[in-house]
């Protein structure tokens, strides 16, 4: 990838090391004694830089609330979580992607928060679908804001711009608040789709209810005409599945009943295999898959 990007030592260029090194750039003196430059991503880059957590984070008498006053971030709360995530996972120079053939990223809170090796015990009452909602909100903040401030390339990142906004408003989730309408790509579109996005994962952070997982299931798994309407073009609907299988991935635990669960989970693998690859998407065959794992779940 370096030599394919003209750069010298990819252990020392901040265009890589600003993730997979991140303490490269701190200066000694503000990393402290006991975090060496050459870590890669670690404790810290999730926890913050150890002003006193360091010390005491293992005693067995404190609680969350006492490591976060000892200088923890707080990722308990999803909201503060995804943020800390989404700085590495979501927006890649597009020059990575298309020349260095970086593999391009794609931020998914609830299933990467779920194959990060388990170190924590999560707080009661986490709920996979409100992550994942969580997630793709911040995710779609961030995408508009690469868009207008970070010369993201329009060519690839529209098409995953409006697709995340329509699983989003497609999941119908009204009461946490108006959903972003990312077909706006003007900057004032943009900014105001940063900003519902930020909004719409706040309150879910923090207005979450049991029952929208599985709302937001049977909505999605009812977009099959979203699939075969000839107005949206082939990419989009492509970018659309892609993101539509995700979500049905994370949500799909939403459903009660056993025998529903594993039935539609067949289907979901096979509308896995579909979204493989952009080039080869096919809305049809797409759209009659979906709609075998509609009937899957039942009336
Ligand atoms: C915006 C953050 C970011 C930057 C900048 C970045 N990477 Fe990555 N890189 C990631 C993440 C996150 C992954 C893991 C992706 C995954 O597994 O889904 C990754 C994965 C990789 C992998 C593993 C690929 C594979 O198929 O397993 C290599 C190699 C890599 N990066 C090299 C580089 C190099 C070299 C640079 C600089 C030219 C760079 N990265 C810049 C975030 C970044
Ligand atoms: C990739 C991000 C990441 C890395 C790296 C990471 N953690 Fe965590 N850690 C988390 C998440 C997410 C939680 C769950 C948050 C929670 O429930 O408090 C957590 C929870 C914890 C907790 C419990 C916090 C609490 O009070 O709830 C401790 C202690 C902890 N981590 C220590 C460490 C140490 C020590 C390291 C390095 C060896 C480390 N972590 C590396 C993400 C990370
Ligand atoms: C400082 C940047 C940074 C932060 C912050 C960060 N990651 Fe990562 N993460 C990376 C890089 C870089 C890789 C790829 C590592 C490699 O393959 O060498 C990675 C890999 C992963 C992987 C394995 C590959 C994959 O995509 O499935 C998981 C899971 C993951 N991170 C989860 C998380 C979660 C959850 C958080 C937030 C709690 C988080 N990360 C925060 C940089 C980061």
């Amino acid at each position: 990838m370096a030599e394919a990007l003209s750069i010298a030592d990819p252990r020392s260029s901040a265009r890589c090391t600003a993730c997979h090194s991140p303490l490269a750039s701190v200066a000694a003196a503000e990393r402290g004694p006991r975090v060496e430059a050459s870590e890669g991503v670690s404790c810290v880059s999730c926890h913050d830089l150890p002003t006193q957590w360091i010390r005491s984070h293992t005693r067995s008498d404190w609680t969350h609330s006492d490591r976060v006053a000892a200088g923890m971030r707080d990722l308990r709360d999803l909201y503060g979580r995804a943020n800390a995530c989404v700085a590495c996972h979501q927006n890649l120079e597009p020059a990575l992607v298309a020349v260095g053939r970086h593999p391009a990223l794609m931020f998914e809170l609830d299933g990467q928060t779920r194959d990060e090796p388990r170190h924590w015990e999560e707080r009661p009452g986490y709920q996979g679908a409100q992550a994942w909602f969580v997630g793709q909100g911040v995710a779609l903040r961030e995408m508009s804001w690469s868009l207008l401030n970070h010369g993201a390339d329009p060519a690839r990142s529209l098409p995953e711009l409006r697709a995340l906004g329509w699983v989003l408003s497609r999941s119908g989730l009204g009461p946490l608040g108006p959903p972003p309408d990312a077909a706006d790509a003007s900057p004032a579109g943009l900014s105001a789709t940063m900003q519902r996005a930020d909004q719409l994962a706040r309150r879910a952070a923090q207005a979450w209810e049991p029952g929208f997982g599985a709302a937001a299931m049977a909505r999605l798994a009812s977009t099959q005409g979203d699939f075969t309407d000839p107005a949206t073009p082939v990419l989009d609907r492509a970018c659309r599945a892609e993101r539509l299988v995700m979500a049905l991935d994370r949500l799909l635990p939403s459903e009660s009943d056993a025998g529903r669960r594993q039935a539609a989970s067949a289907c979901l693998d096979r509308l896995f295999r579909l979204v493989q690859s952009r080039g080869d998407f096919s809305p049809t065959q797409f759209a009659r898959e979906l709609e075998g794992f509609r009937t899957a779940m039942g009336p």
